[in-house]
């Protein structure tokens, strides 16, 4: 069966290049922001909802906390597992999928790891995931991009080098998908790739969570969680809980 684009991308190693700069001190500035906003205790359990390689994992563990990150991608797991420890564990799993419940203190979702489904049923999926793994008093985080501002400033055409690969990229918006071609050429060979995530704008968000039981604390527009602003964020940052 023909794999489906974030099968392939996530998998390969050059969406790991492509994004080597987002980093772990991007994702430890981001983490300690959030535990200044959230109320965790030190021997919380933390769900890692898309974790690709473990960034956030792996800076969460090393505070303490118990930490269960998990992805589809079998490669990033493999890589993952190898920083596993008593309190840092790391699954393949398919988000759309709760595999327990009411488990979780504080489940995360991040770095745009949504929207990634044709049937928009998938985005409710994930959402009743979220929901039904979090304990009465759990949060939920989920990091989107700011999609208006995405859309106003998009770069339709880029080239990239990095480490001696060429990224050819081609940037669209199309039938409600910010659609990203990636032409990869490294040496003699050339590969094609898509990034294909649906345009959710806040009001998408907000008429999503309100037919779930989650509930939506605040709306945050960059790492160091300043209030959003659809003009200027570059992330929606959504933190909530449930009722
Ligand atoms: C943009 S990356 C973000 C990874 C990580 N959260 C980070 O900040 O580095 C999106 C991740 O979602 C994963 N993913 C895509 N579809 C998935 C699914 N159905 N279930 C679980 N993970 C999925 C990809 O494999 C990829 O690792």
């Amino acid at each position: 069966m023909l794999m489906k684009w974030f099968e392939e991308w996530f998998d390969s190693e050059y969406y790991h290049l492509l994004y080597k700069n987002r980093d772990h001190q991007e994702a430890e500035e981001f983490i300690n922001n959030l535990l200044e906003e959230i109320d965790l205790d030190s021997g919380a359990y933390i769900l890692d909802l898309a974790c690709g390689k473990g960034r956030h994992s792996r800076y969460l563990a090393s505070l303490g906390y118990k930490v269960l990150g998990v992805d589809l991608s079998e490669n990033s797991i493999k890589e993952a597992k190898q920083f596993e420890s008593e309190n840092l564990k790391f699954e393949v799993r398919d988000m759309r999928a709760p595999f327990t419940e009411d488990a979780f203190d504080l489940v995360l979702n991040l770095f745009t790891s949504f929207g990634y489904f044709d049937d928009k049923k998938d985005n409710y999926k994930v959402l009743n995931a979220i929901e039904t793994m979090m304990n009465e008093d759990g949060y939920f985080v989920i990091d989107f991009m700011n999609v208006e501002k995405v859309i106003r400033t998009l770069v339709e055409k880029e080239q990239k080098e990095i480490d001696g690969v060429l990224f050819d990229i081609t940037r669209e918006v199309k039938d409600g998908f910010i659609v990203k071609n990636i032409k990869v050429i490294d040496g003699e060979k050339v590969y094609n790739f898509q990034e294909k995530v649906q345009a959710l704008t806040i009001d998408n968000f907000k008429e999503m969570i309100a037919k779930t039981d989650l509930v939506v604390d605040n709306f945050y527009g960059n790492y160091n969680l300043d209030i959003f602003d659809a003009d200027t964020s570059d992330r929606l940052i959504i933190v909530g809980t449930k009722w």
